[in-house]
C-alpha cells in the first residue's frame, strides 16, 4: 500500500443541517485554493472529509462505520485515503476518534476548519492533528473568497446557541452565540451575487439573535441586515433559518410585510404542543404564545407558508400531551415540517430525565404526527394550484428541457421551457403532489 502523500483530489460528505452544508462548501473552497480538486463523480478521492452531525441518533457509530468503509475501499484499490473528521461529532468526540480510528488523519471542529489546509499538510507528513478550539469568529476571516456558487446560496451570519433546550447538543458542539460582523456579511453577500447567487438563505442556529454595527457604530438588528441585503442589485430573494420563537422582533415581523425580496416562508420550530413538555424542554414559550406569534406574521403577510420542527417522545410525554402536539399541527396547518423521535444526547439534561419513552411508543407517535403533517403539506400544495408565481431555477430536471426551481413558498416546482439556471420565471402552478408541483411557464424573465 502506498504511504499517504499530499492529496490531489477531495470529497466532502456533509451530514445534517444547512450550516454543515455551508461549512462543507467552504472547506471545499479552502482545499481548492491549495490546488486540491474535487474528485470526479464515481471515483475515490485522495482526501475524504466526513462533515458530521451530532444532533440525533447514532451519530458516532455512523462515523466509525463510514471510516471503516473508506479504509476497506482504499485497501481494495491499493490506496490509503486521507480521512478528516469535521463537524459536530468531531467537536464532541475528537480525542476519542483519534484514539479509536488510526486511519483518521485529522479531526477538526466547526469553529476551526479554516486550519484544514495546514492540517492536510501535516497529515501528508505523517503528523495527526486535532483542533476543536472555539475562537471567536477567527474562521471566517481566514477563509478564501467565495467563487462559484449556485443560484440559491447559503450565507452563515450567526453561529452557536445560548438557549440550552434540555434535549439539544448544539450549545455544546457549536458553542455560544456569535454574530459575524455586518461589513463582512455585506461583502460576502456581494461576492455571492457577483458569483451568480440570486437567492441568499441566511443561516444560523438562532439567526434572530444576530446583531451588528454599521460603519458609524450604530446598532443593526437582524431585520436591518435583511433590509440592507434587499438593496443588493441582482439579488432576487432572501430567506433565513432557523429562528427561535422568543427572538422574533417587531422589526422582523414588519419586514415580512414590507421587504418584497423577503420570501413568504417562515421556519419556526415549536417542538411540542404541550406547555408542560415545552417547560421541561426549557423552550420558554407556550403553545398559545407561539400561535399568537404566527398570527402576527399572518397579519402582515397573509400568504406566509409556515414550517416547524417537532420532537415526539420527549421524556415523560404522555399520550394526552402528544395529542396536544397533533392539535397544534391541525390548527397551524403547516406547509412543511421536520419531525423527529427524541434521541438522548450525552451530557444534555433531558438524557438523564425520568420517564424515557419506549421506542415503539415513539414510532407510533411519529407515524401519527407525520400523517397529519403530510396531510397539511399536500393540502397546502393543492391549494396553490391555479396560482401564478415566480420560480427561481435551481437545477435541471430529470427529463430533457425540464427545469426545477422553488416557488416563493419554498415548494419544488418542475416545468419545461427555454430557460437557464438562475432565471426567475413566471409560472402557473398546474398540478400538486406531496413534495412538488408541476408548472407551466407563462413568461421567461431572464435575470
Ligand atoms: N432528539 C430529537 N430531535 C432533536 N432535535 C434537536 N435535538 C434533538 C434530540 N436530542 C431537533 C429539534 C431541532 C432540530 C434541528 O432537531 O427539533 O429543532
Ligand atoms: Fe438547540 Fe435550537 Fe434549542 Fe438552540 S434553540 S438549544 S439549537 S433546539
Amino acid at each position: 500500500m502506498k504511504p499517504t502523500t499530499t492529496p490531489k483530489t477531495y470529497r466532502v460528505k456533509s451530514f445534517g443541517c444547512q450550516m454543515n452544508v455551508y461549512d462543507g462548501e467552504r472547506m471545499g473552497e479552502l482545499l481548492e485554493a491549495q490546488g486540491i480538486t474535487p474528485a470526479p463523480e464515481g471515483e475515490d478521492a485522495d482526501l475524504v472529509v466526513l462533515n458530521t452531525c451530532h444532533i440525533r441518533e447514532k451519530a458516532t457509530e455512523k462515523v466509525y462505520s463510514d471510516i471503516g468503509r473508506l479504509v476497506k475501499a482504499g485497501e481494495e484499490a491499493g490506496k490509503k485515503p486521507m480521512i478528516a473528521v469535521a463537524g459536530c461529532v468531531a467537536q464532541a468526540e475528537g480525542e476519542e476518534i483519534m484514539a479509536r480510528a488510526p486511519a483518521v488523519g485529522m479531526v477538526v471542529g466547526p469553529q476551526a476548519y479554516h486550519r484544514l489546509g495546514d492540517m492536510v499538510k501535516d497529515a501528508a507528513a505523517g503528523r495527526r492533528n486535532t483542533d476543536t478550539d472555539m475562537p471567536e469568529d477567527a474562521k471566517f476571516a481566514a477563509l478564501p473568497a467565495r467563487r462559484k456558487v449556485a443560484a440559491s446560496a447559503f450565507l452563515t451570519i450567526q453561529e452557536g446557541c445560548d438557549k440550552f433546550c434540555t434535549y439539544c447538543v448544539v450549545p455544546y458542539t457549536r458553542g455560544a452565540e456569535i454574530s459575524r460582523p455586518y461589513s463582512d456579511l455585506l461583502r460576502e453577500a456581494e461576492k455571492l451575487v457577483e458569483a451568480g447567487a440570486r437567492e441568499l438563505t441566511l443561516l444560523g442556529q438562532n439567526v434572530n439573535a444576530w446583531s451588528g454595527e454599521d460603519d458609524k457604530g450604530r446598532a443593526v438588528g437582524f431585520d436591518g441586515l435583511i433590509r440592507t441585503l434587499a438593496e443588493l442589485p441582482g439579488l432576487h430573494r432572501i430567506r433565513y433559518t432557523t429562528s427561535h420563537p422568543n427572538d422574533m422582533t417587531e422589526g422582523l415581523i414588519a419586514a415580512h410585510g414590507e421587504v418584497e425580496k423577503l420570501m413568504p416562508y417562515l421556519h419556526l420550530p415549536v417542538q411540542s404542543g404541550s406547555d408542560r413538555v415545552l417547560k421541561a424542554m426549557n423552550r420558554s414559550h407556550t403553545a398559545q404564545s407561539y400561535l399568537k406569534l404566527l398570527d402576527r406574521f399572518r397579519a402582515v403577510r397573509p400568504d406566509i407558508a409556515l414550517s416547524g420542527d417537532f420532537i415526539v417522545g420527549f421524556p415523560g410525554e404522555t399520550e394526552a400531551e402528544f395529542e396536544e402536539t397533533l392539535a397544534l399541527v391541525n390548527e397551524v396547518k403547516y406547509a412543511a415540517a421536520y419531525s423527529f423521535k427524541y434521541s438522548p444526547r450525552p451530557g444534555t439534561p433531558a438524557a438523564s430525565m425520568d420517564g424515557q419513552v419506549a421506542p415503539q411508543v415513539m414510532d407510533e407517535r411519529l407515524q401519527r404526527l407525520q400523517a397529519a403533517l403530510n396531510h397539511h403539506q399536500l393540502a397546502f400544495n393543492e391549494a396553490s394550484v391555479g396560482k401564478n408565481c415566480k420560480v427561481l431555477i435551481e437545477r435541471k430536471g430529470k427529463h430533457p428541457g425540464q427545469w426545477l426551481g422553488k416557488s416563493p413558498w419554498l415548494q419544488s416546482v418542475f416545468f419545461e421551457g427555454d430557460c437557464a439556471m438562475g432565471d426567475l420565471v413566471e409560472v402557473e402552478l398546474v398540478q400538486a403532489g406531496p413534495n412538488s408541483l408541476a408548472g407551466r411557464v407563462l413568461q421567461p424573465a431572464r435575470a
